[in-house]
């Protein structure tokens, strides 16, 4: 797609956020599966319900522009997500495989956190105010999506992380 103003930009993001959601739906599940933490499952289980409703929303600023994703495919969240499974099909002991999938679920995050940001401050620019908040609302929930997978990993108050439990 040729870009020649902002809003190309923005439209081009969305598909593509849309595509990296979609292509999430079809993964945490298998992620969920394959944590052996109750706990690390209980947080995929629970961004799959999170992640299914970012698509709508998504979904939903495209067709108010009367735009279609259809055609998009985020290769960035393919590779993401082929790494997840490497990491699942690969075995091992239960909680070094633990430790990876956080590592691998925290750089699907992260991922999104910047799409979302700019896409947000895309939106705000070119007076899309409804949009704004609602891609704000999606970026407050990786945020946190992400602190949740911090806190897994590295334990809280005073508790250890599934970090320590993978040391041996
Ligand atoms: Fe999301
Ligand atoms: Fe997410």
């Amino acid at each position: 797609m040729k870009l020649n103003t902002l809003k190309d930009v923005y439209v081009g993001q969305l598909k593509d956020v849309y595509s990296a959601e979609k292509q999430l739906t079809e993964a945490l599940p298998q992620m969920a599966q394959a944590a052996a933490n109750q706990k690390l499952r209980q947080a995929f289980k629970n961004h799959l319900t999170e992640t299914e409703n970012h698509m709508q929303a998504v979904r939903t600023i495209l067709d108010d522009l009367n735009e279609n994703p259809t055609s998009t495919k985020c290769k960035a969240m393919e590779g993401l997500i082929e790494e997840g499974r490497e990491i699942v099909q690969n075995g091992g002991d239960a909680d070094a495989r633990d430790a990876a999938l956080i590592v691998a679920a925290q750089k699907v995050e992260h991922y999104e956190i910047a799409t979302y940001g700019s896409l947000r401050t895309f939106a705000n620019s070119l007076g899309y105010d409804d949009a704004a908040r609602v891609l704000q609302s999606i970026l407050n929930q990786e945020y946190a999506a992400d602190q949740t997978l911090d806190d897994l990993a590295m334990g809280t108050y005073g508790k250890t992380g599934l970090n320590t439990a993978a040391k041996n």
